[in-house]
């Protein structure tokens, strides 16, 4: 950018940066989100007169152990990478009324080796969130209760009482007096944000920073403090079913795409230990069109079944839909169905779902799609016993996936007798199971 320049502007939702006003966002579409920043104007720069920054070598001996504390909830400590590290910041996010506050509130509770806890909500009242926490069979001991959206007096608080741990809720109600603009624009986010993750880290107090993502891109995204922030989890799933995904998409301590398995009840998230049973429905009776693949989320081998449903169009151009899996993914796979086993899709609507809305993003999975594709187009009925592992190649040929042996063992330790994998190098174990090695995709599906 040029120095002239003294102000540019910034897309509140992705933090697209452009020189002059834009009615849309070109990165990520959303209108009316550019927002004028002003950089101040500053004397030339010079050296002189400035104290230097200091040189550290880099092998110069540290504490290295980083301290970490137990949330007292196990799932949510594996997605955190063992515990919330002391001094850290953690963004959660999700679209409102997925479980933000019920999952922080619970871990409050849980949390028993820290002594002072605090919850700051600019969101609801004590009496709301008492309610909720007599929902939740929460006694509250230790837990203090801040109803401020103030940053300054929220400093000040959290340096006088040096809690173990902090809740924020949301990031998007909080506001600087130093910083125009209503709480939740970007320029706040930011301000209030870098300012906590100070304070945090001089004082040594895990911060939750709740955070609301919206459509409409009328209040700032989290997207823009991803990089100011320690770790990222997201709440995925539907409202409309009962499970919650929390997945880390950012970790400096630990590994990302680490996922935890809730499930909403009546009294609050409960964690789910085997998330295979709940993407599983091998007693379903009616199988066509269903295919049950092995997907590595993190760390986490897990089996999911994914649903195909394939149907003659009856006028104009053919339908697609696709939940859970990459509409150009579903593209590809039909094509080349089409185009190397002689399958006429080009003239059949077709519907993909994964159990529950699950998204699946892993190459791995291709093979499996292709086989419920086929299995509704054909009218067969794959066994419910069997497992299809294996990236697609343009050509049809099979490419090998990482971790075979981790999602064999799955796939072993849940039953299934017979498990499709590509050929490969990759040296598995024998197992109790039958195991089919195929290197084409015709070989399988004519
Ligand atoms: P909430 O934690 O308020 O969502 P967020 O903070 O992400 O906006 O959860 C809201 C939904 O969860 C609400 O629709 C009610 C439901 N819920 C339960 O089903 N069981 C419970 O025990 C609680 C507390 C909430
Ligand atoms: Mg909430």
């Amino acid at each position: 950018m040029s120095k002239k320049n003294k102000s540019f502007y910034v897309c509140n939702n992705c933090g697209y940066q452009s020189l002059r006003w834009l009615g849309k966002c070109p990165e990520c579409s959303t209108w009316g989100s550019l927002e004028e920043q002003i950089i101040k104007k500053q004397s030339a720069h010079s050296a002189a007169g400035q104290s230097a920054a200091k040189l550290i070598p880099l092998n110069e001996k540290q504490n290295l152990s980083e301290k970490r504390i137990p949330t007292g909830i196990n799932e949510l400590d594996r997605v955190l990478g063992g515990g919330i590290v002391s001094g850290s910041i953690v963004m959660v996010g999700g679209d409102p009324g997925i479980g933000k506050s019920t999952i922080m509130l619970q871990m409050l509770d849980k949390m028993k080796d820290v002594d002072k806890k605090v919850y700051i909500s600019g969101e609801e009242s004590l009496s709301q969130i008492q309610q909720r926490a007599r929902r939740l069979q929460i006694t509250g001991q230790n837990i203090f209760f801040v109803n401020d959206t103030n940053l300054e007096t929220i400093l000040a608080a959290l340096e006088k009482e040096k809690p173990g741990v902090v809740v924020i809720d949301s990031i998007q109600t909080i506001a600087s007096e130093n910083i125009d603009g209503i709480p939740g624009n970007s320029s706040q986010l930011r301000y209030c944000t870098a300012h906590l993750v100070q304070t945090a880290k001089q004082n040594q107090i895990s911060i939750f920073l709740v955070g609301h993502v919206t459509k409409d891109g009328a209040i700032a995204g989290p997207k823009i403090l991803e990089h100011i922030v320690d770790t990222v989890l997201y709440f995925e799933g539907d409202n409309q079913v009962d499970y919650r995904i929390l997945r880390s998409t950012k970790n400096r301590f630990g590994a990302v795409n680490e996922i935890a398995l809730f499930q909403m009840e009546k009294n609050g998230l409960i964690p789910v230990a085997n998330p295979s049973e709940i993407f599983l429905n091998t007693d379903q009776n009616d199988r066509q069109g269903t295919a049950v693949v092995a997907v590595m989320e993190g760390n986490r081998p897990m089996l999911v079944e994914v649903q195909a449903l394939v149907a003659k169009t009856q006028f104009g151009i053919p339908q697609r839909t696709a939940t859970g899996i990459e509409h150009r993914r579903m593209n590809l796979l039909l094509a080349v169905l089409e185009k190397k086993c002689a399958k006429p899709f080009s003239f059949y609507d077709v519907f993909l779902k994964t159990a529950a809305g699950l998204k699946l993003d892993e190459p791995a999975t291709d093979l499996g799609i292709c086989m419920a594709l086929i299995s509704s187009m054909d009218e067969l009925i794959l066994a419910n016993t069997t497992v299809y592992i294996g990236e697609v190649g343009l050509n049809g040929e099979l490419r090998p996936v990482s971790r075979l042996q981790e999602r064999i063992n799955e796939a072993v330790k849940l039953g299934f007798k017979r498990i499709v994998i590509p050929k490969s190098k990759n040296r598995y174990q024998a197992t109790s199971a039958n195991i089919q090695i195929i290197s084409r995709l015709q070989e399988i599906v004519n």
